[in-house]
């Protein structure tokens, strides 16, 4: 289990991040980390309401107060603005955290374009968008990104078609902007995790009972047994923007108690 320890990680102390899906799930969990441990954010979620939330606790916890730039991050504006907003805010960016995401239920039979659509756009287009707007900022500070992708991405799972390639593409993305920035001194890696308890699964449309079994499923599906926690897989996103993570980059790291070992490809 997680412990409540901040100091797991080097510091963060003087770094800025920008944290997409910091409404919700990892993304806020990720944010109040890394407000403990020093850094300066800047959050992205669509529901202004939870941001305000998360942006007091991170203030609660002895950190500097957010600066919000809430907004939809499939709006081509809207990611401009963000970049632009917390550029003029901070006057520089170290570390860009790509935490939004959604999670939609289908197969090659019931994923109509639609839904791959929306689900690319999501958890893909407005990635790549965003992060190529902030790269310009990264290098000047040899900066750091961390994508948040899913085991899904790994291994192949039924049921979850756009998802899995949408998380595959963004493990191929890591790498090969990876490679692109490393003679810059930009790192690029990502966190690929397990099932993570937060809203992800039954915003996809599961109800509390199936919400229920499917965690309780993990006893199987994951070797350690469990479901993982949103602090588990904040500790390792602050690691890899952490000075810490100096010499890792192109890295898709698995958070997920084993499940990646247990379906090999
Ligand atoms: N939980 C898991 O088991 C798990 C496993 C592997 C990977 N992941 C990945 O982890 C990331 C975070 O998911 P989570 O589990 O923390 O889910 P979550 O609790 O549902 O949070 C999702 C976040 O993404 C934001 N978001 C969604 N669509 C957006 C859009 N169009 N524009 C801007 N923000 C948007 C949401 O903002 P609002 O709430 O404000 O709308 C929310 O902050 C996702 O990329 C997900 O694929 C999760």
């Amino acid at each position: 289990m997680a412990t409540s320890d901040a100091f797991q990680v080097s510091s963060l102390k003087g770094k800025v991040a920008l944290i997409t899906g910091a409404s919700s799930g990892i993304g806020a969990g990720t944010s109040v980390l890394f407000a403990q441990l020093g850094a300066q954010l800047a959050l992205n979620g669509r529901d202004v309401e939870n941001l305000k939330k998360v942006a007091q606790k991170c203030a609660q916890c002895g950190g500097a107060e957010p600066f919000l730039v809430p907004g939809d991050l499939t709006d081509e504006e809207t990611v401009r603005k963000t970049v632009e907003q917390t550029l003029a805010h901070f006057g520089r960016l170290d570390v860009l955290v790509n935490s939004a995401g959604i999670l939609a239920m289908g197969s090659i039979e019931t994923t109509d374009l639609a839904q791959y659509d929306k689900v690319m756009d999501v958890n893909v287009r407005s990635v790549y968008h965003l992060t190529q707007l902030c790269v310009p900022h990264l290098i000047k500070t040899r900066g750091s990104i961390v994508n948040v992708s899913s085991v899904n991405g790994q291994r192949s799972f039924p049921g979850v078609l756009a998802y899995c390639m949408s998380k595959s593409a963004i493990d191929q993305f890591t790498r090969c902007v990876a490679l692109e920035l490393a003679p810059k001194q930009v790192r690029v890696n990502s966190v690929c995790p397990g099932v993570i308890v937060t809203e992800v699964h039954k915003r996809a449309g599961l109800d509390d009972e199936q919400y229920a079994k499917f965690l309780a499923r993990c006893k199987e599906t994951h070797a350690l047994g469990r479901p993982g926690e949103v602090e588990e897989v904040a500790q390792s996103i602050a690691f890899l923007a952490s000075d810490a993570a100096s010499f890792i980059t192109g890295v898709n790291l698995p958070i997920d108690g084993g499940r990646h070992a247990m379906c090999p490809r």
